[in-house]
């Protein structure tokens, strides 16, 4: 297990709003509910809502986008440009860019750099920062399990800006792995990160009334709906390379979280399409 800290990518709001913080009722087990593991917000449904509230309230707020702090993130994507020996040039994407304060460092950086999010407003508060700070990153509402707004081979680097954990499902994980390789050059690189799982904790565990842990299908829900998923590395590492993509370096960290016993660290991951 490596060392690497990974700020401004969780906090503890975004596990489960509403997280009880200690208490014997959190090693409660759920009454079993079946749950569809269905994954995608759809417009208009509760997830999607939830979402676009959060941003909404976010934005009055004064906050700067879906965590309160960004430290680190332009060093942990210089970092990811310097070991891999790539120029802040050519086309940057950010996969669940909210924001865009990822993109936007990435369009100042000197890349032709686009954010895609599912939730308009996301897309529009990072509109609305690009054109304060004139830069010219692109934004685009869109599902990162389809990317169907953008060709194949197009881009240089394929960056992570931490959703790829909110896509629960086997398929849709399998389609935007497939959909990320179409999209990158030969050669192009992608940054990808995953919450691990502790694969020795089997206890359904609540966190709050219709939010807990589902040790089958490794994920936790928020309302009874599917929110974030649990990898372990071998089966992050398989998903990727399935996707025909190759390793370049993988890096996991052990983390832990009393209030989350399922969860027991982050694995972040540099792979490159074959040239
Ligand atoms: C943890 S937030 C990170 C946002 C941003 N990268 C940041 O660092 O502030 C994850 C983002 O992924 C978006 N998202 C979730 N599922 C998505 C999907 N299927 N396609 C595109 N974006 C998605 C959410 O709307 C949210 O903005």
């Amino acid at each position: 297990m490596g060392d690497v800290v990974l700020r401004g990518m969780v906090d503890e709001e975004e596990i489960i709003p509403g997280m009880r913080s200690s208490g014997k009722d959190r090693q409660r087990k759920v009454t079993e509910t079946v749950v569809r593991n269905t994954g995608i917000p759809t417009a208009g449904s509760a997830k999607l809502n939830r979402i676009e509230q959060r941003y909404r309230q976010r934005r009055e707020s004064g906050s700067p986008g879906w965590t309160d702090d960004y430290t680190g993130t332009e060093d942990e994507l210089r970092d990811f440009l310097t070991r891999n020996g790539l120029t802040a040039a050519g086309n940057f994407l950010e996969l669940g860019c909210g924001a865009g304060n990822r993109t936007i460092i990435a369009a100042r950086m000197g890349f032709h750099a686009f954010g895609i999010d599912i939730s308009k407003e996301a897309v529009a508060w990072a509109n609305a920062k690009n054109a304060a700070e004139k830069t010219l990153a692109e934004f685009q509402i869109g599902d990162i399990t389809s990317l169907a707004a953008f060709q194949a081979d197009f881009f240089d680097v394929v960056y992570d800006g931490g959703v790829l954990y909110m896509i629960t499902n086997q398929d849709d994980r399998r389609n935007c792995f497939a959909n990320i390789a179409r999209i990158l050059k030969p050669g192009g690189f992608l940054y990808a990160t995953a919450h691990l799982a502790n694969i020795g904790f089997h206890e359904r565990f609540e966190m709050a009334p219709d939010s807990w842990y589902d040790p089958e299908g490794r994920f936790t829900t928020i309302s009874g709906e599917p929110a974030y998923y649990f990898s372990t590395e071998d089966e992050f590492c398989s998903e990727i390379g399935k996707a025909g993509l190759i390793f370049v370096r993988i890096k996991s960290y052990a983390e832990v979280h009393a209030d989350r016993p399922f969860h027991a660290g982050e694995v972040l991951a540099d792979a490159r399409r074959p040239i």
